[in-house]
C-alpha cells in the first residue's frame, strides 16, 4: 500500500499525542523535587537567595547541563515570584515552563497566567549565557511583561532590557546586553536586519584597503557594533499570531538611499505637493473601475510648466508625469482611516477584510511611497540594497525555540513540521467556568445589529460589562452609531493606538462598561473584574462576527473567564456574513443571503454551517503558507548554492 501524507499524518497524530501524555507524565514527576526545595528557600534573605541563584548560575557557566539544574532553578524563580510581586508559580505554570524549556509549544488557556510561567525557561536559558530573547506581538504587552516581571530577575540577580520601537541604537545595544531581553518580534527581527547590514558593510570595506579603513573608521566612529548577539533562546508569547499568522510577513529594512533613490524622494514629494493643481477631467481622466488615471495634453503642459526642485533636473520628464499620475490615483483611492493608518511616522496597511493592522506589509509599484508622500511622512524608497527576512525563517534560526498561546492545538501540526516544536495542551490550575450562551443567527446584517443592541441594553442595565468584538473598524464604527443611538454608553476601539486601546481592555471589567473593539485589539490583555462582577456573572463577551480562523474567536472570548472568573460569551452570526462567502463560494453563499432577505430569523440552526465555512477557509489559509514556505525555501538554496547571503538582496533578485 502506498502511503499518503495525510495517511501517515493519520498514524502520527495520535502518536504525537501518546508521547505528549508521557511527556507531560515525566516532567509532572519533577514537581515534589521543586515543591521540596520550598521551605529551604524560603527561610533565605533577599541576599542568600541572590547568592544562591549565582551560584547555580556559576555552576551553569562551568558546564553543568541545564537539565541538571532544573530543579533548584524553578525552585528559586518560585520562591522569587512569592517574595517579590506575591505570585508564586501554580504547579500547571511549572509544568508550562519545563515543557518550554524542552522546546514545546504550550497551549495554556487564556488568563492562566503565561507571563508568570515564561520566567521560569527564560531564567533558566539566561543562566548559560546571553540571547534570552522573549517575543511579544505589541510594544505594549513588551513592556507591560518586561516591568511586571521584572522583580523576579532582579531578585535573582539578572537584568531586565525591553527593546521598543524607537529607540536609538546605544540603547538596544544596552538592552540586548542584558540577561533577558523582552520585545516584539518585529523589533527582533528588524534588529537582525540591521546587523546583518552593517556586518556587510564592513565587510565590503575589507575587500579594499583604503574603502575598507574608511567603513572601519566610520563605524568606529559612530560606535556601530551589532547590537543583538547570538540566537541562544526565543520564547514566543502569543505563539499562533507570531509563528503562523505572521509567519509570511517579509521583515525588510533598506540601506540608506543612494543618489538615485534620492532622486525618487524628491520625485514622489513633489509630486505630492502639487496634486491641488490638477483638475478631474480638465487636467486628467481618471477611471474609478480600472483604477487608473492619465494626464490629459494640458495636465501635461502644467507639468513641464510647474516650478521643480534642482534635485529634480536630471528626473527624465515621461517619469515625471507617471509621479504625477501616480500621485492622483493615490489622493483619489487611497485614504487615511480607511486603507491605511499613521502610526509612529509610518504607513501601516489596513487589512480591509479583518481590520487588522497588516504591519510590515506594502503596497507596490511606487503606491506605498506615493501614500507616504501625501501624509507627509518619511518616505521610504526601495533602495538597491535591503535585507529581508521572514519572521518565521528569523525564529528559525534560534538555537532554542520555544512559545506559548492560549490557541495552538489547531495549528499543532503546521508548528510542529514547521518548527519543530511539539505542541502541549497544559491543564487549567482551577476549572474555567467560562459559559458559552447559544449561538444566534439572522437573516442579516441589519436583524443581527439590532440583536445584539438589544442584549447590551439589558446586560447594561444590570450592570454587568460587556466586550463587543468585530472584525473591522468600519463595522465597529457601525455598531457604534447604534449603540449611541440607543443611548448607550460606550469605548469604541479601532486598531489606531494599540496601547491605549490595550489599557481601555484591560479596564473593560468594570461596572457598566461597554467596550467595542476589533478581534485584535484583546490580545494578551488581562481584564480584571471590578468589585461585585463575579456576583452578576462576569464580563460577558459577544462575538458580532466568525473570524477567519476560530483562534481568533477564541482569543477575543478568552478575555472572559480569566483565573477561574465566571464569564459568558455568546456568537452572533448572519447570513450575509462574509465568512459564508469566503468558505462556500458565492453560489451558496448568495442562496443563503437570499434566504436572509427573504425572513429576519432566527435561523439558530444554521450555526454549523458557519463553523464549516471556518474550517476550509482555515486550510485553505495553510495550504497557502505551505507552499508560500516551499518556495521560499527553494529561493534560499539558490541563493545559497551561488554564494549570496539569502538575507541580503539587491534589485532584480
Ligand atoms: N501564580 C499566580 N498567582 C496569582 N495570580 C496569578 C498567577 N498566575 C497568573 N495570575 C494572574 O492571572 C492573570 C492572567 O495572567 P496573564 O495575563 O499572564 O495570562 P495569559 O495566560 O498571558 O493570558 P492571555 O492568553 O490572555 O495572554 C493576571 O491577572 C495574573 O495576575
Ligand atoms: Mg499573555
Amino acid at each position: 500500500m502506498r502511503l499518503s501524507l495525510s495517511t501517515l499524518e493519520g498514524y502520527l497524530t495520535p502518536l504525537a499525542n501518546g508521547l505528549n501524555r508521557w511527556r507531560l507524565m515525566r516532567w509532572k514527576g519533577l514537581l515534589p523535587a521543586i515543591a521540596a526545595l520550598e521551605p529551604e528557600l524560603q527561610a533565605l534573605s533577599d541576599a542568600q537567595l541572590r547568592k544562591r541563584s549565582l551560584s547555580v548560575r556559576y555552576r551553569a557557566k562551568s558546564g553543568v547541563p541545564l537539565t541538571r539544574l532544573l530543579v533548584e532553578a524553578y525552585a528559586l524563580v518560585r520562591e522569587a515570584g512569592r517574595r517579590t510581586i506575591n505570585m508564586r508559580h501554580f504547579d500547571v505554570q511549572i509544568l508550562g515552563g519545563i515543557a518550554m524549556f524542552h522546546h514545546s509549544i504550550v497551549e495554556m488557556q487564556t488568563g492562566e497566567g503565561k507571563t508568570l510561567a515564561a520566567t521560569l525557561p527564560m531564567y533558566l536559558h539566561a543562566l548559560a549565557g546571553r540571547g534570552c530573547h522573549l517575543a511579544t506581538v505589541n510594544d505594549y504587552l513588551a513592556r507591560r511583561d518586561a516591568e511586571w516581571m521584572r522583580p523576579i530577575y532582579e531578585c535573582l540577580g539578572l537584568t531586565v532590557g525591553v527593546i521598543e520601537t524607537k529607540m536609538p541604537q546605544s540603547q538596544r545595544r544596552k538592552e540586548y546586553a542584558c540577561d533577558v531581553t523582552y520585545g516584539t518580534a518585529k523589533e527582533f527581527g528588524f534588529d537582525f536586519l540591521r546587523d546583518r547590514l552593517l556586518l556587510r558593510r564592513i565587510a565590503e570595506g575589507q575587500g579594499d584597503l583604503l574603502g575598507g579603513m574608511l567603513a572601519q573608521t566610520a563605524a568606529a566612529q559612530n560606535n556601530e557594533k551589532p547590537v543583538q548577539g547570538e540566537p541562544h533562546f526565543a520564547l514566543v508569547d502569543e505563539a499562533d499570531s507570531i509563528l503562523i499568522d505572521e509567519a509570511r510577513t517579509p521583515l525588510i529594512i533598506s540601506a540608506l538611499p543612494s543618489e538615485e533613490e534620492r532622486l525618487a524622494i524628491a520625485s514622489y514629494k513633489w509630486s505630492a505637493s502639487v496634486i491641488p493643481e490638477f483638475v478631474d477631467e480638465e487636467d486628467y481622466d481618471y477611471d474609478h473601475e480600472k483604477k487608473t488615471v492619465e494626464l490629459t495634453r494640458e495636465g501635461r503642459q502644467k507639468v513641464r510648466t510647474l516650478p521643480k526642485p534642482p534635485e529634480m533636473d536630471t528626473v527624465g520628464m515621461v517619469e515625471i508625469y507617471q509621479y504625477v499620475e501616480r500621485a492622483i490615483l493615490v489622493d483619489r483611492e487611497y485614504h487615511l482611516d480607511r486603507q491605511y493608518v499613521v502610526r509612529d511616522g509610518e504607513i501601516v496597511i489596513v487589512d480591509e477584510f479583518t481590520g487588522r493592522l497588516a504591519e510590515g506589509r506594502k503596497w507596490r509599484a511606487g503606491i506605498h511611497q506615493a501614500v507616504e508622500a501625501k501624509q507627509g511622512v518619511e518616505v521610504t524608497v526601495e533602495t538597491g540594497q535591503a535585507a529581508r527576512v521572514t519572521v518565521q525563517d528569523f525564529f528559525l534560526r534560534y538555537e532554542h525555540l520555544a512559545g506559548m498561546t492560549g490557541t495552538a492545538m489547531g495549528s499543532a501540526r503546521e508548528l510542529r513540521r514547521i518548527y519543530r516544536c511539539h505542541v502541549l495542551p497544559i491543564p487549567t490550575n482551577r476549572p474555567a467556568i467560562r459559559r458559552r450562551l447559544p449561538t444566534r443567527v439572522f437573516g442579516s446584517e441589519g436583524a443581527k445589529w439590532e440583536a445584539i443592541v438589544d442584549e447590551v441594553r439589558e446586560l447594561h442595565a444590570l450592570g454587568r460589562p460587556i466586550l463587543i468584538g468585530t472584525r473591522s473598524i468600519d463595522r465597529s464604527e457601525q455598531l457604534s452609531e447604534r449603540l449611541n443611538a440607543a443611548g448607550i454608553e460606550h469605548h469604541v476601539l479601532n486598531a489606531n493606538h494599540i496601547e491605549a486601546e490595550a489599557e481601555i481592555v484591560a479596564r473593560a471589567g468594570l461596572p457598566g462598561r461597554v467596550t467595542v473593539s476589533t478581534n485584535m485589539a484583546g490580545r494578551g490583555t488581562d481584564i480584571k473584574l471590578g468589585d461585585g462582577i463575579a456576583d452578576l456573572g462576569g464580563l460577558q463577551v459577544i462575538c458580532t462576527e466568525m473570524h477567519d480562523a476560530s483562534r481568533i474567536d477564541r482569543q477575543l472570548i478568552g478575555r472572559c473567564g480569566r483565573q477561574g472568573d465566571p464569564g459568558t460569551y455568546r456568537q452572533y452570526l448572519a447570513l450575509d456574513d462574509d465568512l459564508l462567502l469566503a468558505g462556500l463560494g458565492p453560489k451558496k453563499a448568495v442562496k443563503l443571503e437570499e434566504r436572509g432577505e427573504a425572513s429576519p430569523g432566527p435561523f439558530d440552526s444554521f450555526g454549523r454551517l458557519f463553523r464549516k465555512a471556518q474550517r476550509i477557509v482555515e486550510r485553505r489559509h495553510f495550504r497557502q503558507r505551505r507552499s508560500l514556505m516551499y518556495f521560499e525555501k527553494e529561493r534560499k538554496k539558490a541563493q545559497r548554492q551561488m554564494g549570496q547571503d539569502p538575507y541580503l538582496d539587491t534589485p532584480g533578485s
